[in-house]
């Protein structure tokens, strides 16, 4: 029985960055073996054990099969007589495909040493296309690793799209989805991930609404804005639907199954903009009827609950500032001023004055409104 260190942390280490997670591979032994020496077995599918001190996972060697579609159909082989180099050649990229004994030899079968001096996310073997997930993890380490120089081979590339073109992105389940988009969403130039998506024709499947040139460099740009602020994970996502229509973005952040933190500020974005884009604040705002621009911000307040949720307010504004910054400032500007003028009413004053109950509710939005139109007044003089 042989144990060897394998994959993100030989890569890393290798790279000379810090190793978080360490990932055991274990040779020439059996399930019975490892329960009696104290290891415990997690999940039922593949043959992986906790280690009894340090918690870190053990994998049986192991070859797999794919027999369908997506992410069900796997025949795991595992037996004494799987070999190192079997459970290696099964793994996605060759950067990921080495091994490292107790005994500190490196077992590098598929050259990934040398892809890491090249740069190179290459796929190990045709075994790649049998998890169409790892062509989201392909973007997610170029990502990744895109400050260090590193690309997707071509011949990825190519096998990439040929997967995508056969249809098997579709039958990713949306959960595994998320979890490689909400990680991309903090590597170190997320923007990659979704250009390597792009590229191979998943975003096509995944998010189509994000295809068109126009719609994809507006998303890039702020999102790398929204990095460069170190943005929540919502903010990020919500970055991504800052040229999209209401109706079919809310309706792809839904499919994507993101948390409901992330799909609401996408959809409050998604209002936002195109409402901003098009308020005139410097028009003398002597009405405050329907269709003024103390009436629309108000609106648009109350749409984003400010009053009860002033922290999503804050992260949406990051947002608007990262999309509208540049084109819209006064529009932003207006905005920030109705938000901080209609923030501070006391409805106990109101209450003293003698309203309750939907009469309350009418004063309350009554003086918002009329201190919204002052403030943008104010700010016209
Ligand atoms: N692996 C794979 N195909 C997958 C998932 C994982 O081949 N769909 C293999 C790779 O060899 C990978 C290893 O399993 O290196 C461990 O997977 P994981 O912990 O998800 O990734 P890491 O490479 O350790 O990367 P990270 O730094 O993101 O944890």
């Amino acid at each position: 029985m042989q144990t060897y260190l394998v994959g993100g942390a030989v890569r890393d280490e290798l790279l000379g960055l810090n190793v978080k997670d360490r990932d055991w591979v274990v040779v020439g032994a059996t399930p019975e073996q490892m329960l009696a020496l104290g290891f415990t077995q997690v999940g039922s599918d593949f043959p992986v054990f906790l280690h009894p001190k340090t918690h870190e996972e053990y994998a049986l060697a192991r070859t797999e099969r794919k027999q369908g579609h997506g992410y069900h159909g796997f025949s795991v082989y595992s037996a004494p007589d799987v070999t190192l180099e079997e459970d290696l050649l099964r793994r996605d990229l060759t950067i990921n495909a080495m091994a490292r004994s107790e005994q500190g030899d490196l077992s590098d079968p598929f050259d990934g040493r040398k892809d890491l001096e090249a740069r190179e996310l290459r796929h190990v073997s045709l075994a790649f296309k049998e998890d169409p997930l790892r062509i989201l993890r392909t973007a997610r380490f170029a990502a990744r690793f895109q400050p260090l120089g590193f690309r997707v081979s071509a011949e990825t590339m190519e096998l990439m799209r040929s997967m995508v073109a056969e249809g098997e992105v579709g039958h990713l389940v949306p959960e595994r989805v998320w979890q490689e988009i909400q990680r991309a969403l903090h590597e170190n130039a997320p923007g990659t991930f979704f250009q390597v998506l792009r590229d191979c024709g998943a975003l096509d499947v995944l998010i189509p609404e994000l295809s068109p040139e126009a719609h994809f460099s507006a998303a890039i740009n702020a999102l790398q804005r929204i990095h460069a602020r170190n943005g929540s994970t919502a903010e990020r996502f919500a970055s991504l639907f800052c040229t999209l229509d209401e109706p079919g973005g809310t309706a792809r952040a839904k499919a994507l199954k993101a948390p409901n933190d992330c799909q609401q500020l996408a959809r409050l974005t998604m209002i936002f903009i195109p409402t901003l884009q098009q308020l005139k604040p410097l028009q003398p705002d002597t009405r405050v009827g329907a269709g003024s621009p103390s009436n629309t911000l108000l609106a648009l307040l109350e749409k984003a609950d400010l009053w009860r949720r002033p922290e999503r307010f804050e992260g949406l504004i990051n947002v608007l500032e990262c999309t509208l910054g540049t084109t819209n400032r006064l529009q932003l500007e207006a905005l920030n001023n109705a938000a901080k003028a209609a923030s501070g009413i006391d409805p106990k004053m109101l209450m003293d004055q003698g309203f309750s109950g939907k009469e309350l509710g009418d004063a309350i939005r009554r003086e918002r409104l009329a201190r919204i139109s002052q403030a943008l007044c104010s700010s016209l003089s």
